[in-house]
């Protein structure tokens, strides 16, 4: 199976074969988490999308369930569409979904379980009143930008909202309706929030952070303790963007944080491949939890041929960061049971072109963590101010010793060919900006795959860390066909798709490198093989 079907993944949600894309209605019910997602059940194409549906009790095991929702009455026809689920008072769990009615227009519908002693929900049951919300020639909603509710949320008035995405023109807005039953809903007369010259807002969530703290808080929490987080997949881009504000329920508006960039340039989850992200609060653990889609970067053909498309990266616990500027994303501590064969090098000093084999661990499937120092940032290559777009910067300065900075690049070479024909390379570069030190986090798939068919955009970001106080760390999650990296402890996130064609099975390689004129000293690495998850 391996030998045909190199790039599965062996720990990354994903069905047997066939086309996914968002996740749908996360939760936990009962200590059972609750995994829905968009499927295609006859390809590996987009289309006849239902909700497909497992669950787990530990977020990397995974028992697979007859799909849940799929076109059964003239609300939702022609699809199932995205949405997300709220827990009811009295533990009552309801899914909120987008469905496509018989005229190919964009409605909202509700589900609930059928049965809630069946510790799994199996079984879904449609409002009768289907649809809740639908565009009306008076409302001024497109019927065709108007789709995937969010996680509902109770008012200390006692009234439900939700916001559901949209567009008009070229205005992307969160549309907001409010109900006291939970089944009648009215439009509130302005959106939550809305953005001139963002398109369509895809798949938005809107979610409380503690102001200090990791711990996560449910979804109906108000007040100074917390700030709210309002995150939209851009349709455009298929980037998922944040930003930082504040919530004033009375009034049911938005307003985010003074300074927060709003456009196609805002803070994302991922500089990488992630899209039409949720989270859900975990409350048995008392956290919030990300759940993301990471697609091909394959050619449609190939997906053809491999028979499946799409994953769902690691979900990530996510909390504000004591700046208060922005989210840290962790991977969730569960997957740490993966972890094995612990392989640690220390003190380890690059000097300009060294590489080191982090030897002994099943390079293809692994889990690694690296922390380096920099010992002098003096000659560090000066940010030109046109320097703006770390992407293009990743791109054009590239990982190799050609095109080397006094500091870096230095990181990680990863699903590496034995003769480095193929790698995929996560690293840093420090700058010397107009008033402190810039770091870029790059990962560079141009050398990962002799398959030209494969979209190997390079991509960056740059970090908010001040390099003189911190070391920095890197982790990657690497599993066959995909590169989960985290930079600085979860402050910057890219996720990577690469298909290598040497770098399969036994035959890849890991290892540390710095191409900086500079020296470098890895202070430690520890990596892991991952033993494969039972999913699906
Ligand atoms: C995002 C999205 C959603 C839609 C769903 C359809 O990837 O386009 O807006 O509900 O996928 O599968």
């Amino acid at each position: 199976h391996h030998h045909q079907q190199p790039h599965r993944t062996s720990y990354h949600f994903q069905p047997p074969k066939n086309w996914i894309n968002d996740p749908n209605g996360p939760m936990i019910y009962k200590g059972i988490y609750h995994l829905f997602y968009q499927y295609n059940p006859k390809g590996a194409v987009w289309g006849n999308i239902v909700w497909a549906h497992s669950t787990s009790t530990d977020l990397i095991n995974w028992e697979p369930h007859d799909h849940a929702i799929y076109p059964s009455q003239p609300s939702d026809i022609n699809g199932c569409w995205s949405g997300s689920a709220t827990i009811l008072p009295g533990e009552k769990p309801a899914i909120l979904y987008t469905g496509i009615n018989p005229k190919n227009q964009q409605v909202q519908n509700l589900a609930v379980p059928k049965n809630l002693s069946d510790p799994y929900l199996r079984e879904w049951v449609k409002s009768p009143n289907n649809p809740l919300m639908a565009p009306t020639p008076q409302n001024h909603i497109n019927a065709s930008s108007f789709r995937d509710p969010t996680t509902a949320w109770i008012g200390p008035d006692g009234e439900w909202r939700v916001i559901v995405g949209s567009k008009l023109d070229a205005r992307g807005l969160a549309v907001m309706y409010r109900s006291k039953d939970f089944v009648k809903w009215n439009q509130v007369d302005h959106p939550l929030h809305y953005k001139d010259g963002m398109g369509m807002w895809e798949c938005p969530d809107f979610f409380p952070v503690a102001k200090t703290g990791r711990k996560g808080v449910e979804t109906r929490v108000y007040g100074s303790q917390v700030k709210h987080v309002l995150k939209v997949s851009l349709d455009d881009t298929k980037h998922d963007v944040y930003t930082v504000g504040t919530y004033n329920w009375q009034k049911d508006i938005y307003i985010p944080n003074k300074g927060s960039i709003e456009s196609y340039n805002g803070l994302r989850y991922d500089y990488g491949k992630y899209y039409a992200s949720k989270t859900f609060f975990d409350s048995q653990k008392k956290r919030r939890v990300l759940w993301g889609w990471v697609n091909e970067s394959s050619s449609v053909d190939d997906d053809i041929k491999k028979g499946w498309s799409g994953v769902q990266a690691i979900p990530r616990a996510v909390w504000l960061d004591a700046s208060g500027k922005q989210l840290i994303q962790w991977p969730v501590v569960e997957i740490q049971k993966l972890r094995n064969n612990k392989v640690k090098l220390t003190n380890e000093v690059l000097k300009k072109g060294s590489i080191v084999e982090a030897k002994g661990v099943t390079a293809a499937q692994a889990d690694v963590e690296i922390s380096f120092k920099v010992e002098n940032f003096k000659k560090a290559e000066i940010l030109k101010p046109e320097w703006k777009d770390p992407q293009l910067l990743c791109s054009q300065k590239g990982t190799s010793t050609t095109k080397s900075g006094s500091v870096g690049p230095f990181g990680l070479l990863v699903l590496a060919s034995n003769d480095l024909k193929e790698y995929t390379s996560v690293s840093f570069r420090v700058f010397k900006g107009q008033h402190k030190y810039v770091v870029l986090m790059c990962s560079d798939q141009s050398r990962s795959s002799l398959n030209s068919n494969n979209d190997k955009t390079t991509y960056g970001a740059f970090l908010d860390v001040d390099p003189t106080r911190e070391n920095l760390s890197l982790r990657s999650l690497i599993d066959h066909s995909i590169v989960e990296s985290f930079g600085i402890k979860g402050k910057g996130c890219i996720t990577a798709r690469v298909y290598p064609t040497l770098a399969i099975g036994d035959s890849v390689g890991l290892y540390a490198f710095n191409n900086g004129t500079d020296s470098v000293t890895i202070t430690k690495l520890t990596a892991w093989s991952m033993k494969k998850a039972l999913i699906n």
